[in-house]
């Protein structure tokens, strides 16, 4: 994986954004508008004590009624700028989750599979927050100081040359060493900062999973502690940071003033007149802040840039197994291979830990198979393998005579039906966790399915029935109850090929064997693949294999 400069990171992102750059274009004019009126307001306020004096043909109404425009400007140009800046910045947003998204489907399940899922939660959701300072906050500010500044120093230079050098290195200082020394200074503390709150996050996910553990076992004080701990050191990397913050803020104030007292000094020395002089040093200290915005920037937008980094390099992410488009289609109706499924000398690790070695299987149309072997043997792993979820080191595997990395890799999944070993749900009701394997069934169709796997009748006295909510996770039933739930959805989704991990695990010996009743049943033109450690489910096997 390349490294990025930081500029490249900036780059990359406004590319990302290209879609929106009118918008950002025009936030920027507004915002040039906006810090040039409120500069021009400042000027005419000191014009009106120079008027006083008569030394310049304005009358007061008019330097007010001026004043009044500018505000009005200031105003509304202030308004559209930040509309606009935001609106961009949430708009890229909205267009980076569904892309991280997209990314993690397709990195999936093999890279997901073994990554920390609390951290691609933080990447999705915090990550992608914390760039909306970079698209809001930082190019409109650069692209504003930049022009704002040249336009001062050249009005500036035209009434005085040496209050025009003077200013220009005050902005150098302010808007270049500055936000140079802060973001290195901010980089670690904020690195250390987003590993807290990491921590912190982390910690509340552990406790709030192992819950029933927590009280089970007296670990309540621990936990207590433990999340004291990290709040702890929490909050006093943000003082850190907050620290950094307020000194930087002093600082952009005492340049400010220190110039324009400066800049009166030189004028006095110079001969400027006062009457020039003092509008000049009202213009002078009222455009720093435009400068400031860019000073500021160091502290968030080495955070916002770390987390571009990170976005940038899972988008750009290679996956293990790439989505076969242009490959066979599979027709199992036709199938004319002796074997359904064949397996020649298959070998699989795992980063470099050996699941399976030169492993051989032939399974003929319509067998129902079972395969036994002692936990961790790497069961679940074959399965994993035939449905292409992972790629194999060594020897093939092949679908009706095809090898699976020819099959168009929709095509696989949809001839195969694969239970897996912990079932997910998803939000929503029974019915829509069914039509995810058949979006037109029809509710006969899911009835039947229901029934062929024993959880018709718990449904249908369910107060909701069919529309009752599956809440996250599925955590509002019980295991077995999960267990055939999703035996129903494999039924429903009727394909020739059924490969079922511990289908029987969590069942009672008489919803087991309606289960196994109905495997039968149904097998006729079925192949069916059946992993399980209990003697009774695999009495329905033909053939029973050991890994
Ligand atoms: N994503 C993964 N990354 C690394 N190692 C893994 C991964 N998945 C499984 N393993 C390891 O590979 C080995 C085989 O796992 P597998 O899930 O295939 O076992 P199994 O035979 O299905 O066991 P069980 O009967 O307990 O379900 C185990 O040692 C497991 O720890
Ligand atoms: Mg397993």
């Amino acid at each position: 994986m390349r490294k990025r400069s930081a500029l490249g990171i900036m780059l990359d992102l406004i590319i990302l954004a290209k879609d929106e750059l009118r918008d950002l274009l025009v936030a920027i004019l507004a915002g040039i508008v906006s810090f040039l009126s409120s500069v021009g307001i400042a000027v005419l306020g000191a014009l009106l004590i120079v008027q006083l004096t008569g030394l310049i043909d304005l009358t007061f109404t008019k330097l007010v009624c001026l004043m009044a425009i500018l505000a009005l400007v200031r105003g509304l140009s202030r308004y559209l700028e930040q509309y606009l800046n935001h609106l961009v910045a949430f708009k890229v947003l909205r267009m980076l989750r569904d892309k991280v998204f997209a990314a993690v489907r397709k990195l999936a399940p093999a890279k997901i599979e073994g990554s920390n899922k609390g951290d691609l939660i933080s990447m999705i959701m915090g990550d992608i927050e914390l760039i909306e300072v970079f698209y809001a906050h930082t190019i409109s500010p650069i692209c504003i100081a930049i022009v704002c500044g040249s336009i001062y120093i050249l009005v500036l230079a035209r009434f005085s040359p040496a209050i025009a050098v003077l200013t220009l290195l005050s902005y150098l200082l302010m808007g270049i060493l500055l936000p140079f020394i802060f973001s290195k200074w901010a980089k670690s503390t904020g690195r250390a900062l987003r590993k807290e709150i990491g921590d912190l996050n982390n910690i509340f996910l552990d406790l709030l999973r192992g819950i029933a553990e927590i009280m089970q076992f007296a670990y309540r004080d621990k936990a207590i502690a433990l999340v004291e701990k990290a709040n702890q050191s929490l909050v006093a990397k943000q003082a850190d940071l907050i620290k950094q913050l307020a000194l930087l803020l002093a600082l952009e104030d005492a340049i400010a003033l220190l110039t324009t007292g400066l800049a009166v000094w030189i004028g006095l020395a110079t001969k400027v007149p006062w009457h020039i002089l003092l509008p000049m040093a009202f213009g002078i200290l009222f455009s720093f802040p435009a400068i400031a915005n860019v000073a500021s920037l160091g502290n968030g937008l080495s955070q916002s840039l770390a987390c571009g980094e990170r976005i940038l390099k899972l988008l750009e992410e290679e996956p293990l197994v790439e989505e076969i488009v242009n490959g066979v289609d599979l027709n199992l109706e036709e199938n004319q291979a002796e074997a359904i499924i064949e397996v020649n000398n298959l070998s699989f690790a795992y980063d470099n830990q050996p699941v399976l070695e030169n492993f051989n299987l032939t399974i003929s149309p319509g067998e129902v198979l079972g395969i036994q072997g002692e936990s961790g043997c790497g069961k679940s792993t074959l399965l994993k393998l035939i449905m292409r979820f992972w790629p194999a080191d060594q020897g093939e595997i092949l679908i009706s005579g095809q090898a699976v990395e020819n099959i168009k890799t929709q095509s696989l999944w949809k001839n195969i039906g694969y239970m897996t070993q912990s079932s997910e749900f998803f939000e929503g009701s029974i019915r829509d966790n069914l039509l995810i394997a058949k979006a037109d069934a029809t509710d006969e169709e899911l009835k039947t399915a229901l029934r062929k796997a024993a959880i018709l009748d718990f449904t249908e006295s369910l107060e909701h029935g069919l529309d009752t909510t599956l809440t996250e996770l599925g955590d509002n039933f019980s295991a077995g109850e999960r267990q055939r739930f999703s035996l129903a959805r494999c039924f429903l989704e009727d394909s020739k090929i059924l490969l079922l991990d511990e289908p029987t695990s969590n069942l009672d010996v008489l919803n087991e064997s309606i289960i196994l009743n109905a495997l039968k049943e149904n097998q006729a033109d079925k192949t069916i693949v059946m992993v399980s450690h209990r003697e009774s489910s695999l009495r329905i096997c033909d053939r029973v294999i050991q890994i």
